[in-house]
């Protein structure tokens, strides 16, 4: 396993990415993962309102952005898989190359620029799956939409997705598309949480909303969306996205590292948010996400205030085996 990972790291990330999630599919349908990756999971599932989680551990956003591989992911012990960022029409992402590895710090940048097929395709491949752990659907919005465009995006994402969605992640974090991130100020998140509320009555929608947070914002600002995700009664907040922050990256400056830093290097700006949101509203539920790649580092979530956690960077370097080790 360790010698496959090695290989693959030698080819550019997003071809080794094709070739290992294409190489489980392939195991997955000979029946091979339970036997090749297994796991004991001795947890306590975790309810929060109708859903129960066999277990507090997650896929994050962006691993399986078209729901192409959620059989195989979820065969490895997850015990919920987020699938997206999804936009309303497929889209390319930004121009190669836009993932840059780090491997000796455990760390990832990219900037890929929700690449993704479009919420079409992604339905599609939703209703076709097996896996009957719990689905979370992040959505966002196309690179090119603005003003009150950008808000639609969300609302068809939304209305597309919500009948097979256990719960929805909206992403305004993402620091890949332009301006996104200017959704966390209140004349912008106003008009969005609005018609987001609007379309979740409309559609009778009643399981989760979770807003997908930046690590990149002071506390002032996550202070105030803290209060308007409580006042629209969405039900909590998934801490964090990438950090534009490269201090905790050691790099030659050789490459334009514009975009998000995860892995390692994250690890302490997303606690800290966890803990700034915890520390605002303790009921708001907390999905911690960002440089989880050991026993501590998952448990250092919990302490702070999260109830569900989740991984990206670490099980690309460390592969399924990841989940053994953070369920042990
Ligand atoms: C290559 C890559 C692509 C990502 N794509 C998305 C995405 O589409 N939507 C999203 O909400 N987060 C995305 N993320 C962020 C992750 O979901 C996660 O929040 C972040 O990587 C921190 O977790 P980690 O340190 O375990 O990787 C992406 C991360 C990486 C490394």
């Amino acid at each position: 396993m360790k010698l496959a990972l090695l290989l693959l790291r030698l080819l550019p990330p997003e071809i080794s990415h094709f070739i290992a999630l294409n190489t489980l599919n392939f195991l997955y349908k000979l029946n091979l993962t339970d036997i090749l990756f297994p796991y004991e999971d001795t947890s306590e599932p975790f309810n929060f309102k109708s859903l129960t989680f066999k277990n507090r551990l997650g896929i994050a956003a962006g691993l399986d952005k078209n729901g192409d591989f959620i059989d195989s992911l979820g065969s490895l012990g997850f015990g919920f898989i987020e699938v997206g960022t999804i936009t309303p029409l497929a889209q390319q992402g930004n121009p190669k190359p836009r993932i840059f590895r780090f491997p000796g710090q455990g760390a990832i940048v990219n900037r890929l620029g929700f690449n993704n097929k479009g919420v079409d395709y992604l339905v599609k491949k939703i209703k076709l799956r097996n896996f009957s752990g719990i689905l979370g659907i992040n959505i966002g919005a196309n690179k090119t939409s603005e003003g009150q465009k950008r808000i639609n995006d969300y609302v068809e994402c939304f209305k597309k997705v919500c009948p097979y969605a256990d719960y929805i992640a909206v992403n305004i974090s993402s620091p890949n598309t332009p301006n996104l991130r200017s959704l966390h100020q209140e004349e912008n998140f106003l008009p969005l949480f609005e018609a987001l509320n609007f379309a979740r009555n409309e559609m009778k929608y009643h399981n989760p909303m979770f807003i997908k947070l930046s690590p990149d914002e002071d506390e002032k600002v996550i202070s105030v969306i803290l209060a308007a995700i409580k006042k629209f009664e969405f039900d909590g907040v998934i801490a964090s996205n990438t950090t534009v922050t490269k201090d905790n990256l050691r790099y030659s400056g050789r490459h334009n590292l514009d975009g998000g830093l995860s892995g390692k290097p994250l690890l302490k700006k997303s606690n800290e948010l966890l803990k700034i949101a915890h520390s605002h509203d303790s009921h708001l539920l907390k999905i911690g996400v960002g440089g989880v790649d050991s026993k501590e580092s998952f448990d250092s979530k919990l302490d702070l205030g999260a109830s569900l956690v989740q991984i990206y960077t670490s099980f690309i370097y460390h592969g399924p085996q990841i989940v053994k080790k953070l369920l042990r």
